[in-house]
């Protein structure tokens, strides 16, 4: 029995965190805090943090009593839970913009749905996008998706107005412009702008990705932090911290739209990712978490820097925002030497997008990090 391509997240397939089939762990067995470990028992700290899924930290005690409970409550019923009222009101507090909700299962859905939503209110076909969006049809160029569907998206650089404002005007009627917010870095203090005055010039809905960027860089995402209201916004991942739920935000005259197509899956509403994100809902207004993650990304990323000055002939450069980072190496090649021996001495960490930094990450964690990354930067130098 095999799973083509090793597993179902292709994210964490040997091949994309150590760049070949062997030499870092291959699969784990279990996690907490922000450990990981593998199949034979050896515990690593993980930085890569399920791809950005949790960011309280792994099995996270509230999280997990709120889980045990919804699931021992029974997690579906004929009805819609009550929680789904609850959990959207909470979202309607953290989310700037939001007076209506709709809950999906995983990102890609929820992005696919708040495309649909802006398709059926402008009555247009076209997008524009900026980022990852995940892997459905409407986003992707890959094999199996149709021409005539390739054909409705055109793709713009991060932080590029004038190509935002030249495709915009070239592709012609345009339903939707979605941007990831940040992508290798924060934007530029025009870049979300002009976004926000494209859109409403051509009268497109403009959506914000932020399944990465909602309760990290600011518990509302690139909205709050950068003060520019989407008119819909997608998050996920976090609200979680691994449990799947996600959700389009957005505004009542926007999200109505919901109701004129048909957008509707039969597990939306089970309660334990509602749960989940109650849970942690809760947790982000007790506690800074947005504070911690902020300070300790900063250690990260200024550590990192450092790192890679003293280490040229290793790493070419950092990319991100302290919450989600990574230094680069020259080649292909030298990433994945990095990994593996990282990895060796304990430490999963990504030299692509992203590292993420949890309430589980403390300063004496991410000094063991940079000092780790520093030894096998100076092995590598060694043996070259
Ligand atoms: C910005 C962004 N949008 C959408 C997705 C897709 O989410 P999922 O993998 O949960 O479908 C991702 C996943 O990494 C993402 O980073």
């Amino acid at each position: 029995m095999t799973i083509p391509g090793f597993t179902s997240t292709g994210s964490k397939r040997p091949q994309a965190l150590f760049g070949s089939e062997t030499g870092g762990p291959q699969t784990m067995s279990r996690t907490e805090g922000c450990s990981l470990w593998d199949r034979a028992g050896n515990e690593y700290t993980d930085m890569i943090m399920a791809l950005g899924t949790v960011a309280l930290g792994y099995a996270h005690p509230d999280v997990v009593a709120a889980v045990e409970e919804a699931a021992r409550a029974g997690t579906v019923g004929s009805l819609p839970p009550a929680l789904e009222q609850e959990v959207a009101e909470q979202l309607a507090a953290a989310i700037p913009g939001t007076e209506s909700v709709r809950f999906f299962k995983s990102g890609a859905e929820a992005v696919s749905a708040a495309v649909r939503v802006a398709r059926v209110y402008t009555g247009r076909d076209r997008v524009v996008t900026c980022g990852y969006h995940g892997w459905f049809d409407w986003c992707q160029h890959e094999a199996g998706v149709p021409q005539c569907v390739r054909e409705l998206r055109t793709e713009v650089p991060f932080n590029d107005v004038a190509a935002l404002a030249r495709e915009v005007k070239q592709a012609g009627p345009v339903a939707a412009i979605v941007l990831e917010p940040v992508i290798d870095g924060p934007p530029d203090s025009t870049w979300l702008h002009a976004a926000r005055d494209v859109a409403s010039q051509c009268g497109a809905v403009l959506v914000f990705d932020e399944i990465k960027t909602a309760f990290r860089i600011a518990l509302g995402g690139a909205a709050e932090l950068y003060g520019i209201t989407p008119d819909l916004a997608v998050v996920g991942k976090a609200l979680g911290n691994g449990f799947p739920i996600a959700a389009v935000c957005g505004s009542r005259d926007v999200m109505a739209a919901v109701t004129r197509t048909w957008i509707s899956s039969t597990l939306a509403t089970e309660c334990v990712g509602l749960a989940a994100a109650r849970a942690v809902l809760r947790v982000f207004d007790r506690e800074d978490v947005v504070g911690h993650l902020r300070d300790t990304g900063t250690k990260l990323l200024h550590g990192l820097e450092q790192v890679v000055t003293d280490h040229p002939n290793v790493f070419t450069g950092v990319f991100g925002v302290p919450q989600m980072c990574y230094p680069q190496c020259a080649t292909a090649a030298g990433s994945g030497q990095v990994a593996i021996e990282a990895a060796r001495r304990g430490i999963l960490f990504k030299l692509a997008a992203y590292n993420f930094v949890s309430l589980a990450h403390s300063d004496d964690v991410i000094n063991n990090v940079l000092e780790t990354l520093a030894a096998v930067a100076e092995r590598m130098e060694a043996v070259c």
